[in-house]
Parts: structure tokens; sequence; C-alpha cells
């Protein structure tokens, strides 16, 4: 069933954009640890997603410690204003995580950049609607744009990008970021029927599930080493710059101890962390996360080798197999849904296609195709770089 819903797609106007008053308003880093609990003690209404303070606060030092240990950085921003006093107080704040990224100009090799995504952009409720996340989003796109750049080259720089995932609609256009795909496959398990589907009551023949860091490891680095190649040949073709966040094993890993951590203190069932990441069939496999928070099975990744296959109709075969696996897996953990963006399926592989194929296997659970009102990729490029896409722009990247 296809369901579009394109409220998503209405522009925003720059207009109501207020002129930034330098010597009243200033972007820092934070870097004090209790300023920096402060702000998570904020916004935990937020995000904590079930979790305790306390279990919030822990897990926010434990993501900063794990993105750490893969060599990602991650900045804690504030906006502050000057009071009458002369105080600087903080009004608004966010983060920005720097990751590896990969760029592609017409007649030179892919070469390496950096990526910012930005998250948990947070106005506590008395300072709403006074402007304050649109005076920290200008800054920000200015001051990311020189942030973590030492050792870079122009070209480098100019073809680094700024992404986030908006659940405030275009919210962020105001500010030139760019809306890329927000459909979604959403499957709906029946928890309330008596028997357990067909479709999904066993992992289906051939079907290897995948738990281990080292493997997992592997298989992404087959994937970077695919997506290299396709932005390679594809600006080659029509001389359109890419980029792409490189999925290494760190982005991947990022989520899986998040799936850990929460699901420690949130699961009802006897087992509490979560240890299968994904699954594997011939030459297809798919990597997913539980996010107990939001109360969805992510999936991470979908990767088909298609030399190991003759036609498009084997590989949607093989994809919804691994979905049957991920349905398994949602429905041990009691989660409402199975989510898969539709960027994160094999190029060439149509999302409609994958729910009619899933709709007529035995006993299917409920799926719909439609464009999700949340999570909504968006970038901005450096002003020297307009056309700049990026492109693999699927849920692994998200922070
Ligand atoms: C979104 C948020 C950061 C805005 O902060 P703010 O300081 O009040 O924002 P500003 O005053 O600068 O701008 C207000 C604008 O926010 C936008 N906005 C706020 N909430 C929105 C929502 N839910 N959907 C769409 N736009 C929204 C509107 O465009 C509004 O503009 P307008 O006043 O011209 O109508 C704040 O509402 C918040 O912290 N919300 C909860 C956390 C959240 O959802 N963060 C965003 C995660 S991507």
């Amino acid at each position: 069933m296809t369901n579009t819903n394109t409220s998503v797609t209405t522009p925003v106007s720059s207009s109501s954009l207020p002129t930034v008053d330098h010597s009243k308003y200033r972007l820092v880093e934070l870097t004090d640890i209790k300023e920096i609990e402060q702000c998570h003690t904020r916004n935990y209404v937020e995000w904590a997603g079930g979790l305790t303070v306390d279990q919030y606060l822990q897990r926010e030092k434990g993501v900063f410690a794990i993105l750490a240990k893969y060599g990602f950085s991650l900045t804690y921003w504030a906006l502050q204003e000057k009071s009458d006093s002369g105080d600087w107080i903080t009004v608004s704040a966010c983060e920005s995580v720097c990751r590896p990224a990969l760029y592609k100009v017409k007649g030179k090799p892919v070469n390496d950049t950096i990526s910012h995504s930005i998250g948990s952009v947070f106005t506590p409720k008395e300072n709403r609607g006074k402007g304050y996340a649109k005076i920290m989003m200008i800054l920000l796109a200015e001051r990311l744009h020189s942030w973590k750049t030492e050792g870079l080259s122009e070209e480098q720089i100019n073809n680094s990008i700024i992404a986030l995932w908006s659940d405030v609609g275009l919210f962020y256009g105001l500010f030139g970021y760019e809306l890329t795909d927000a459909e979604e496959i959403k499957i709906s398990p029946d928890y309330k029927s008596e028997t357990v589907s067909g479709s999904a009551a066993s992992i289906p023949e051939g079907v290897e599930l995948l738990s281990s860091s080292e493997e997992i490891a592997k298989l992404v680095a087959q994937d970077e080493a695919y997506m290299v190649k396709r932005i390679d040949e594809q600006t080659e073709q029509d001389g359109s710059p890419r980029a792409i966040i490189a999925p290494r094993a760190g982005v991947f890993e990022h989520t899986f101890w998040r799936s850990r951590y929460i699901g420690r203190y949130l699961n009802k069932t006897d087992e509490k962390e979560p240890s299968v990441f994904g699954a594997r069939v011939n030459g297809s496999w798919m990597l997913w996360n539980q996010d107990y928070g939001s109360k969805k099975l992510y999936g991470q990744r979908i990767f088909t080798d298609r030399s190991k296959y003759t036609s498009n109709e084997e590989i949607v075969r093989d994809i919804i197999k691994l979905i049957q696996a991920a349905v398994i897996e949602t429905k041990k953990w009691n989660l409402p849904y199975l989510c898969i963006w539709t960027s994160d399926l094999p190029e060439g592989i149509d999302g409609d296609a994958i729910v009619s194929a899933y709709e007529s296997t035995a006993n299917p659970e409920p799926i719909v195709k439609w464009q999700r009102p949340g999570s909504l990729p968006m970038y901005h490029t450096s002003g020297t770089r307009k056309n700049l896409k990026w492109v693999f722009d699927g849920k692994y990247a998200w922070f």
C-alpha cells in the first residue's frame, strides 16, 4: 500500500530571518561538563524516550565516548545572549558531530573530506518563539564550514557537507538546508492476531543473523568501496559533484551502542540487551538497530552485491527474506514498527517493488510506503560548492 504525504515539501521563506547582533549574541562551544549536563537536563524532556534523568545523562556521556573511540568528535554548542548585567546566558543549544566524508568532482579521484551532522537543536519552552534557534542556526552554519578543517585543502573544505534530520518540517530550509528523500517503508506487526504470521514465523532459509562487530566492519567496508565506485562513475558521467558520509564501522557501532544501553533500562523482556544487528543472505545483507526510545526497529542499510545476481527479481526476493528476519527481530522486542528508509535500499530497487513483493508473501504484516513527517534528511554545502549533492543519505548516517 502506498500513501504519500506531501506536507513536508512545502517551501519555506527566509524573509523572517533576523540579522544577528553580534554584540548581543554569541555561539560558544561548551566544554564545561556542568554546563553540558545542564543542557542535557533541559532537553531530557524531548529525547530521553523513557530513561530517567540520570540514565539519560549517562547515555549522553556514553555517546560522546563511543563517538570518540571511533575518532568522531562531538561538539556541544550554546547560543548565549548578553543580559542587562553583562552576563552571557545560554538560551538555546545543539550538538554537532564531525565524521569522515568522501567527495567526487569530475576529472579527479574520489577524495576525503569531513561532514558535520547537527543534532539536539533545543530551545527551552520559556525561550521559544523569540528567534533564538534561528540566530543559533545562522551562526552555526557560518562556524561549521570552518570547524575541524585543520589540514584540509580549500577543495576538501569546499566539498564538505553539513547534515541534519529535521523533526520540525522544513524549518532548516530557512538557513539554506535542502531536503533529500523522506520516503520510508513501515511495517506494523499485528500483535493481536492469535497465530504468528507465516512470513515472519521463522528465519527464512539461507538467512544468517549478524552480531559480530568484526563481520559487520567487513560488510560496511564493502559498502564504502561500492559507494566510492558509484560516486566516481556517476560524477564522471553527469559532471555533478557528490559527497557521502563515510559508512565506517563506528557510524554503525554508535547506533548499536545506543540500542544496547537503552535496552538495558527499557526492555520488559527477559533478554535486556540486543545482540543481533542484521542479517545476510547470498549476496545481500541488511543492518538494523533497535530504537527502544522511539519504539522502532530501524533498517540501517541494505546492500546487494549485484555480481551475485542475474535479475532484480532475485535481489528483491533476498531483500524480502532480510525484511522477514527484521520483522522477527521487531517482534522479539515487542516494537510496534519496522522502518526502512527507501534511500537505504540498493540502487535500482524501488520501494514500491519491495512493498508489493512483501505483500505477496504468505501472511504479510501490514506494510506501507509513505513520506514520513519526521527525521527529514537535510543538508547544507559551503557557499562555493552549491551544486554538491549529498548521496547515499540514508538512516546509517543519522545522528
Ligand atoms: C524547534 C525549536 C528548536 C525552535 O526553537 P525557537 O528558539 O523557538 O525557534 P525560533 O524562535 O528561532 O523560531 C521559531 C520557528 O521555529 C519553527 N518551528 C518551531 N517548532 C516547529 C515545528 N514543530 N514544526 C515546524 N516549525 C517549527 C517555526 O518556523 C517558527 O517560526 P515562526 O515563529 O516564524 O513561525 C524549539 O521549538 C524546540 O526546542 N523544540 C523541541 C525540540 C525539537 O523539536 N528540536 C528540533 C529537532 S530537529
